[in-house]
């Protein structure tokens, strides 16, 4: 049987950067594919070229045999194949079905009625319990992933490119996805699946390619490998996965909140607080006030009710430069809009939001030297994987990106450091690097505040734990008197009876 696809030698160079190094990479018809690899080592654009929207210098693609030479993502669907992208591209106005139909223009001879009928055969067989005329504005992200995955399907898609689907699914949502991705396979679909989770990767692929530095380093079989071979052909060396905190004692308090009312249709207010040398983890699905959290705490939101301090001083009203005045690092959640200029290169991201300072700069004049020199050693330090600091930020891949953030908020030497989903869409290695590092602040007596939708980073770093559900923390104690499984709950709005 020939190969769904199989891409020869593919070679696709950057400025600077080899995207794809000669990469031979195949799927076999009706399997689960799993495409790993460390931030920035060219899945993304290795799928980007498979669906033509990168021309390749050099390399061959094959079709279930056939050779193509795809040139726009039209022709790619043309060709049967389809991508789920990790940020959704519907129209939340319209409803389901509309947004099914829309730019299928050679279909307007069919009526609405009849594409209704037949998309909702296909979602009865993939068993998708989705209402297509439901707006989708209406809908939860999971079920947003089920259109976006309908809307291929209902082109005909034969293969399906799925680029980090799980990251904004809550575990329930894992789950189901798992359950379609099967059921695709069950008929017949090929699946191509991109992840930075190892264990997601053994519960659903049935290959695995890895990718590293542009190259391709290996293509297992789930049986004959396991996470930790994994985590070793990706990032090339043993990766810790077991985190050493040592005991200490917390310091004075230094963020303290009160009555703080996050969601305003709730009336339910919040306590919390972070003493020096300690990590606070802030546990719940996304959407239930952590961003309000985040928000007000760095003054980007109006506080209505309630009262936060750092340090002892009140700073419920002050701006955002007051407070970062006072020594917050800040890693916000949305790092596209809310840390970053896409369009600035590394160098002058850096200085974003430090531009009054020294040694950056004297007498009102930016000394580019410094900034320069500085901007070097976070790339050195971290990581950052880029030819230099004047490379544009867009060109970075996420998880450097990231480092980019990490660097210049910690090289601030912070006392106090909000840290907003700060791991996500990171690889294994840039989340090792910022969990050592989060730990080594604390361990020089920071305070830390970890909001995250991941429960295992909180579970792994905190030292208390609050859950938060519905703008209200339905817990907050030390992690040691909490269950895995109660902190689960708690998530999900379930009151705990028998607290341990
Ligand atoms: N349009 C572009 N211009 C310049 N460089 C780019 C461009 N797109 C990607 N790169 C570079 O190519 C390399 C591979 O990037 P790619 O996005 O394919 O990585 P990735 O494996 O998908 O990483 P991640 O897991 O972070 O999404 C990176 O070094 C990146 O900086
Ligand atoms: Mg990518």
């Amino acid at each position: 049987m020939p190969l769904a696809i199989e891409m020869k030698k593919i070679t696709k160079k950057f400025p600077g950067v080899m995207a794809n190094d000669k990469v031979n990479f195949n799927v076999e018809k009706g399997e689960i594919h799993s495409l790993l690899g460390e931030n920035g080592a060219g899945k993304t654009t290795l799928m980007n070229v498979l669906f033509g929207l990168y021309k390749p210098e050099d390399g061959e693609i094959f079709l279930e045999g056939e050779k193509v030479n795809i040139k726009s993502p039209k022709q790619a669907l043309e060709k049967g194949l389809g991508m789920v992208h990790q940020h959704f591209m519907l129209v939340n106005r319209m409803t389901v079905l509309e947004n099914i139909i829309l730019g299928m223009s050679n279909e307007l001879a069919l009526n609405k009625k009849e594409h209704k009928r037949s998309i909702n055969e296909l979602a009865e067989k993939y068993d998708f319990a989705i209402n297509i005329d439901e707006k989708i504005e209406n809908l939860s992200v999971g079920m947003k992933q089920r259109v976006e995955i309908l809307k291929t399907l209902y082109r005909g898609a034969e293969i399906i490119i799925f680029d980090e689907p799980t990251a904004v699914l809550t575990p329930g949502e894992v789950e189901e996805l798992y359950n379609i991705l099967n059921m695709l396979r069950e008929q017949g679909k090929t699946v191509i699946f991109i992840t930075h989770k190892l264990n997601e990767t053994m519960e659903i692929a049935d290959r695995i390619t890895v990718l590293r530095n542009g190259k391709k380093v290996s293509t297992e079989k789930k049986e004959n490998t396991n996470t930790n071979k994994l985590a070793q052909l990706m990032v090339g060396r043993e990766v810790d996965f077991e985190v050493d905190i040592k005991e200490k004692d917390p310091g004075n308090e230094i963020l303290k909140i009160k009555n703080l009312e996050l969601l305003s249709d709730r009336s339910e207010t919040i306590d919390l607080s972070v003493h020096q040398g300690e990590i606070v983890g802030v546990a719940g699905v996304e959407g239930n006030g952590q961003l309000e959290l985040e928000e007000m705490i760095m003054g980007l939101k109006k506080v209505e009710t309630g009262h936060i301090s750092l340090s002892n001083k009140e700073i419920t009203n002050t701006s955002t430069k007051e407070r970062k005045k006072m020594r917050i690092a800040y890693i916000p959640s949305d790092r596209h809009n809310r840390a970053v200029f896409k369009n600035f290169t590394i160098k002058e991201n850096i200085l974003l939001g430090y531009h009054y300072k020294s040694p950056f700069c004297k007498n009102h004049i930016i000394q580019e030297e410094k900034l320069r020199e500085h901007s070097e050693k976070i790339i050195s330090d971290y990581n950052v994987k880029t030819p230099n600091s004047g490379q544009l930020l867009k060109n970075l891949s996420g998880g450097n990106q990231q480092k980019v953030v990490l660097g210049r908020e910690v090289s601030q030497k912070p006392e106090f450091v909000l840290a907003a989903q700060p791991t996500r869409g990171l690889d294994i290695g840039a989340i090792e690097y910022i969990h050592n590092l989060l730990l080594d602040l604390r361990e020089d007596n920071k305070g830390i505040l970890l909001i995250s939708a991941d429960l295992n980073e909180v579970i792994k770093l905190s030292d208390r734990i609050a859950v938060l559900y519905e703008g209200k923390i339905m817990a907050f104690k030390d992690k040691k008197n909490f269950t895995r499984n109660e902190i689960g709950m708690l998530m999900a709005g379930e009151m705990v009876e028998n607290e341990v």
